[in-house]
């Protein structure tokens, strides 16, 4: 496949794993750089020191191309781009912040940036911060996300229409139907963040793995919007924190109730009550245990025959 940002990556398929808190370690940032894709390490739940050796271990494991992920509200973002910087990590995908903050130091240091937008007023600052892609996420991922409520589906080409960088969508994307629906909206290419991280070299808890496959329809939902919006799955802890909602809860209420490191709780350590389980809504369609290199296999036989399918019924040529 050739397109914008197999060219711009050096990859063989647009196909990105998304940067994934507690999930996307070297591990499964290798394996998906392997199978073809562009894994990235989500550096946002590691220190300088843990991102350093994931950075290492995962040039030992791939030769090809990988990126790193940095929510830059995190308080270790500085360092983390130095650390980048210092190994010479090529491609990096910012989020959670002002895309001004080091986009020009790092493409002055020969860095691929993309930066993750859930609406257009970002996607301008994005650009005119001088990013070389847009990652366009629907407030259907898992994660944190826009509180304006977005779908891929408006998303995608609101951003088209605005600008002319190569847009990567995300939110949704489960397989090469979403992925050909993506790029008839404007997208080259797909992040791909709840069914990666439901995969064998996700290092998420086992729990955390199973409640994504188990998800329903509807079991997702967006909450936390006083704060830092967030799509997790309706356990106990979302049911807490919607009565207090409903009660009017003050951000000070909402921020001293969810305390520190609830992401950890429920994602890597498995408390499947009491955790923050952040999924997408996609968890509905996922229904088994699976390895990266599957899933790059499977998008790619269904985008394949998804295309087939539009050309037989006379809507593609
Ligand atoms: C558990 C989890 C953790 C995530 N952590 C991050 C993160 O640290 N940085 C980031 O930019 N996006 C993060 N995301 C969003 C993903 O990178 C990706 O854009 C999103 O999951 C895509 O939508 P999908 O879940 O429908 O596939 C996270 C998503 C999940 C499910």
């Amino acid at each position: 496949m050739n397109n914008l940002i197999t060219q711009l990556f050096q990859i063989k398929y647009p196909i990105i794993q998304g940067g994934m808190v507690w999930c996307s370690g070297w591990k499964l940032a290798s394996a998906v750089s392997n199978a073809g894709g562009l894994g990235l390490i989500g550096s946002g739940s590691m220190t300088p020191g843990l991102l350093e050796t994931h950075i290492l271990k995962c040039k030992e494991a791939t030769n090809k191309p990988f990126g790193v992920n940095i929510p830059l509200l995190y308080p270790h973002a500085e360092a983390h781009i130095e650390i980048l910087l210092k190994h010479k990590v090529p491609i990096v995908f910012t989020s959670a912040g002002n895309p001004a903050l080091y986009t020009k130091k790092l493409k002055e240091n020969g860095c691929k940036v993309v930066h993750v937008i859930a609406n257009s007023k970002f996607a301008l600052k994005a650009v005119e911060a001088g990013v070389d892609a847009l990652v366009a996420e629907g407030f259907e991922a898992g994660g944190h996300n826009g509180k304006e409520e977005t779908s891929s589906f408006c998303l995608i080409p609101q951003i088209a229409r605005i600008s002319q960088l190569p847009i990567i969508a995300a939110g949704g994307m489960y397989d090469g139907r979403s992925w050909l629906a993506a790029e008839a909206l404007g997208a080259s290419g797909i992040q791909i963040g709840t069914r990666f991280a439901a995969c064998i070299e996700s290092s998420a808890h086992t729990n955390y793995k199973e409640a994504i496959i188990k998800a329903l329809e509807g079991e997702t939902q967006l909450t936390l919007k006083q704060l830092t919006p967030v799509r997790m799955f309706k356990n106990e802890l979302y049911f807490q924190l919607d009565a207090m909602i409903s009660k009017g809860a003050s951000s000070e209420e909402l921020r001293s109730f969810m305390g520190r490191g609830r992401s950890k709780k429920g994602v890597f350590e498995g408390d499947l009550a009491q955790g923050e389980l952040e999924m997408g809504a996609v968890s509905s369609l996922i229904n088994k245990k699976e390895s990266a290199q599957e899933i790059i296999s499977e998008l790619v036989k269904t985008y394949i025959e998804a295309r087939k399918k539009l050309i037989e019924n006379n809507f593609l040529s």
